[in-house]
């Protein structure tokens, strides 16, 4: 059974105050919905303000990014050493504004991927395609590729410390939200690629949704066979509505 996960990607959001504030909600209702596993992604500076806030509690944390290289001379750049001395569950990769906002190719996000393996921290994959993509109709190639790049590099066994997060980059930040069964096309689509070469990895890795989830069409996304969670963005900055998504995956 594939436990659902529910993950706020805070983007460049919140301030020390603000972040208080939202991890006292968190956690005030987190007993409520604990057959959902949460966590949350702080930018790097309030990582240990989010850690001390978060120990001895069930709610996890990563971060939104993290460096390919382990140290170094790499100017404004955060090492996977880094997270795993704050006691990171997971890290954000390939997240689609990092892919173009920031130029990550898919082989730098496959590396991405490797370093957060590499110290034990699991990497939550993000791939997804532009609308001009989803009109070209080559959604499944385009996603198929950036898997790709993952697998050619770590192998298929590496799936069984990491989530995959769908995230069509039309339906981020937008309001427009994929319909539960053009989501679940994806997801189901993505679990048929792990299985042609691992089945039962295939079976057991979490596939996340993510763009525009919110309460309102979060309970019909996440009851989609292929569907084990959210990336949550916006909804996630407000404690009452990211409880919400997460209660309506219990
Ligand atoms: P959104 O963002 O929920 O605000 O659409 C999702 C994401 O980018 O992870």
């Amino acid at each position: 059974m594939r436990r659902k996960l529910v993950a706020g990607n805070w983007k460049m959001n919140g301030s020390a105050e603000s972040i208080r504030g939202l991890l006292e909600g968190i956690k005030a209702g987190a007993a409520e919905v604990a057959a959902v596993e949460l966590a949350v992604f702080p930018p790097f500076v309030y990582l240990e303000l989010v850690e001390q806030q978060l120990s001895g509690t069930a709610i996890a944390w990563g971060t939104q990014n993290l460096s390919e290289h382990a140290s170094g001379a790499y100017t404004g750049e955060v090492a996977g050493p880094m997270l795993q001395d704050f006691h990171c569950a997971y890290v954000i990769v390939g997240h689609s504004e990092r892919r173009t906002l920031y130029g990550e190719s898919d082989e730098m996000v496959a590396r991405k991927f490797a370093a957060a393996r590499k110290v034990g921290v699991k990497p939550i994959l993000c791939v997804g395609e532009t609308l001009e993509e989803r009109d070209q109709g080559v959604t499944e190639s385009v996603v198929e590729r950036q898997l790709k790049a993952v697998l050619d590099l770590e192998g298929i066994e590496a799936f069984n410390d990491a989530v995959i997060a769908y995230e069509p980059v039309w339906a981020i930040g937008t309001g427009r939200t994929a319909t539960p069964q053009q989501a679940q096309d994806v997801h189901a689509f993505i679990r048929a690629k792990l299985a042609e070469q691992n089945p039962t990895v295939a079976a057991e890795t979490r596939i996340l949704y993510g763009g525009s989830m919110k309460a309102a069409n979060s309970g019909e996304l996440m009851a989609m066979a292929d569907i084990d969670g959210g990336l949550i963005g916006g909804a996630s900055l407000d404690a009452k509505d990211f409880l919400a998504i997460a209660r309506s995956g219990c």
